[in-house]
């Protein structure tokens, strides 16, 4: 068994610690956040930290780092209110990544990258049209991080586009079906296989599979 304390984890070198601790919280979504500034400037990164806070309101939340590291979409997001959530699929995997690139605030991300912005009727934000699962959502809140300079932002979903694939009878979206990828750390991808299902959880009643 491998044991790591704080102090061997502090003086480890700074790529070697930043790939251990990305991935051991494990997969996580492989997005890309779309925004327009003030100006109309589109802009398209990806992000990973996505994470669902409630269904009703259905709020999601992700992390923005500093704005040093990345300021383009929480300085778009607080000047318009609205973002597009877009699933990443094995087919565009590479434009997607590149997107993490640090473009100046002029450049447009989806024509650096090749990939193609869709406008939906009644929203303002572009949409990645090659995403098979897109999500529009309003800013709710954005909470600042003091002990590393990050934030939460926190949105509400207003609209939900679905291509290829419609969710079960109840609701779940069997988005492996659609190829959503997931990513480990920064720079690792991969695809997700749904294994089991189950019924809710009670205590008097034993676990039972509804695959
Ligand atoms: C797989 C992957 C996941 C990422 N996840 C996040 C994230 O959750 N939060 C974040 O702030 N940056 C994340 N990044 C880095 C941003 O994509 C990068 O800083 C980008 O340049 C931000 O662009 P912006 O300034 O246009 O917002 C991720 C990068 C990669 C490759």
């Amino acid at each position: 068994m491998h044991h790591f304390n704080q102090n061997t984890i502090a003086n480890w070198d700074r790529f070697y610690k930043s790939n251990l601790i990305q991935s051991i919280t494990g997969f996580k979504p492989a997005c890309l956040i779309g925004t327009i500034s003030e100006t109309g400037q589109p802009n398209l990164a990806i992000f990973s930290s996505i994470v669902h806070l409630g269904s009703n309101p259905a709020l999601i939340g992700y992390i923005n780092r500093p704005l040093s590291a990345a300021p383009h979409t929480l300085a778009n997001i607080q000047s318009t209110q609205v973002y597009t959530i877009n699933h990443i699929k094995a087919s565009f995997v590479n434009k997607a990544h590149q997107t993490s690139a640090k473009y100046e605030a002029h450049i447009n991300e989806f024509t650096a990258t090749g990939l193609t912005m869709q406008y939906m009727p009644g929203i303002t934000t572009p949409f990645v049209a090659e995403s098979a699962i897109q999500y529009a959502l309003q800013l709710v809140e954005v909470v600042p991080i003091q002990h590393n300079h990050t934030f939460l932002v926190i949105g509400k979903i207003t609209d939900i586009f679905l291509k290829e694939i419609e969710p079960d009878a109840d609701g779940l979206i069997s988005i492996d079906k659609a190829g959503s990828l997931a990513c480990l750390g920064s720079d690792t991808y991969c695809c997700g296989n749904i294994i089991q299902r189950f019924q809710y959880a009670k205590p008097d009643r034993p676990v039972t599979s509804i695959l």
